[in-house]
């Protein structure tokens, strides 16, 4: 066996409440992917900012390519050629490719001007290398998420990384994105990059991964060869107790039509119509999902039926009554909830704790505040302890924490928590499950399940054919800002809404 390439070896991080790393060993060999699988909370990303210089651990040694190293920053990570690409991009909007990439090593002629010519063709030359497919001049605000992710990837291979980490990349990629970045994976390593990636899929594990590490609550459980090893065993190594892929659920039993969307028009961000005489209702008591490829106007139609953006054409009705020009506000209280796909734009005030987003939509109402507006505290307190439990979001330092330091997962748990605890009439909710462990996807899907029994009307957004397919009594295909076709759950089979998601009326 060659030298690993990452050898860390009891590496502890403690944070204000918790211990986020705990003695934990890691450990890559030189040209392997590795997958890197936990809970929401276990201590991954803790653990590969570590790595990347990004915290200093309290006790442990790091070792790259044999020699024992004291990682002080980025730039020292960087300089031991290890890049990472985080999940929320860092990538300025209104430059080019290759202005991204440069972005604090830009290449200047003799007489100190920007070199862009020297810089585009190395970019180009990776990207061919890697079969990336970027184009070096395109501004990064008119290319995909998928897109902009190679970006990243150009812009550590650009800085000659040979050990690459990637925090959840395909959280934010859509299915046929997702296969064409682990494709992209086994190109790096052919040529002879490290990879570490972390991910809660176990599907992807298994098509990309040679060894898995598992880590429980800040702890390392171990690493396991994936091959030998099903994706059953993977979860119940990761949350400590077995996971029911499957949901259970009773038929539907729809009643009134709740929500009814008529011949609805938006635009989209750019003034080009997202969403085109779109109409379609949601009755009491059942799931109807939206199943798309990205970009179709998913995202347009949410948030025109939240409010967030102006309706162009068209009217929303809930329970008989026209909300079509209401203000947010209005709308919740008529019965709206939103699960919104982008958390830390649209579901969270970063800055504020979790019990404070808790009661973000209810805080002015009773029995958070009182007659003459003051906020009961003891009543929030003890109402954002259910929720904490019931979710079980993990923190430092319980509801006092703010989001902002909480691991991804949790904060989405925070959302999911305030949205569903209030049982509106309408729950729309968009890629509600991004981001979460299986054993939470689980708790989070029953819960949805639960909300539609009780006679609501639960409208679903999601890019993961499996999870639209579990959880709908009704499957609407949408492309091109229109609805192809509805089928019903017992007609509906992954070729079929996937015909309908590429434009074809079934
Ligand atoms: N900067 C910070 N300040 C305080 N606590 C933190 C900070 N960063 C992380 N934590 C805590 O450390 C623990 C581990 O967080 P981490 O982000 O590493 O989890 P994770 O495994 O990446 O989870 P997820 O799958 O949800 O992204 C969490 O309980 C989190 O609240
Ligand atoms: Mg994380």
């Amino acid at each position: 066996m060659n030298t690993p390439a990452i050898e860390m070896r009891g590496i502890t991080k403690i944070f204000p409440g918790i211990i986020a790393n705990d003695k934990v060993n890691f450990e890559v060999y030189s040209g392997e992917i590795h997958a890197l699988l936990g809970e929401n909370g276990a201590g991954k990303s803790t653990l590969m900012s570590i790595l990347f210089g990004l915290y200093a651990p309290d006790a442990g040694t790091i070792k790259i390519r044999g020699t024992e190293v004291s990682i002080t920053d980025p730039n020292h990570a960087t300089a031991l050629k290890i890049g990472m690409v985080h999940q929320h991009f860092k990538l300025v909007h209104n430059f080019t490719v290759t202005e991204n990439i440069v972005l604090g090593i830009e290449p200047r002629t003799k007489s100190g001007n920007l070199n862009l010519k020297h810089a585009e063709k190395k970019v180009a030359d990776l990207s061919e290398t890697y079969g990336l497919l970027v184009d070096p001049r395109a501004r990064i605000e008119a290319i995909t998420v998928g897109m902009q992710q190679r970006v990243e990837i150009l812009k550590i291979l650009y800085r000659d990384a040979d050990i690459l980490i990637f925090d959840e990349p395909t959280a934010v990629l859509t299915p046929q994105e997702i296969d064409e970045l682990l494709l992209i994976f086994q190109r790096l390593k052919s040529e002879g990059k490290t990879i570490v990636f972390i991910t809660h899929k176990l599907k992807e594990i298994k098509a990309a991964a040679n060894r898995c590490t598992v880590l429980r609550r800040g702890k390392y459980i171990g690493t396991y060869l994936v091959k030998d090893t099903d994706e059953e065993t993977l979860a119940e190594k990761m949350v400590g107790r077995s996971v029911t892929f499957r949901i259970n659920k009773k038929p539907a039993a729809p009643g009134e039509v709740i929500l009814s969307v008529e011949r609805l028009s938006v635009l989209g961000s750019r003034g080009i119509p997202a969403v085109q005489n779109l109409s379609f209702e949601v009755r009491a008591g059942e799931v109807l999902g939206i199943a798309g490829i990205d970009g179709n106007g998913q995202s347009e139609l949410v948030a025109a039926l939240a409010g967030l953006i102006p309706i162009k054409s068209g009217r929303v009705m809930l329970k008989g009554r026209d909300i079509t020009k209401e203000v947010i506000r209005r709308r919740n209280e008529a019965g709206f909830g939103l699960v919104p796909e982008d958390r830390h734009k649209h579901g969270l005030v970063l800055d504020f704790r979790v019990d404070e987003n808790l009661i973000l939509k209810s805080y002015y109402q009773k029995p958070f505040s009182n007659r003459v507006g003051f906020l009961q505290f003891q009543t929030i307190a003890s109402y954002a302890k259910r929720l904490i439990q019931e979710f079980d979001i993990r923190s430092g330092s319980g509801s006092a924490t703010l989001a902002r330091s909480m691991s991804g997962g949790n904060q989405q748990k925070i959302v999911i928590a305030r949205e569903l605890d209030l049982s509106p009439e309408v729950l729309i909710v968009a890629q509600p499950t991004r981001g979460l462990d299986v054993g939470a996807i689980e708790y989070i899907h029953r819960r949805i399940i639960d909300e539609r029994d009780k006679g609501k009307a639960v409208l679903l957004v999601s890019f993961e054919l499996d999870e639209i397919l579990g959880l709908c009594d009704r499957i609407a295909a949408i492309s091109k800002g229109g609805i192809v076709g509805i089928l019903a759950a017992a007609e509906a089979n992954e070729r079929r809404i996937g015909a309908m998601m590429g434009g074809f009326a079934h």
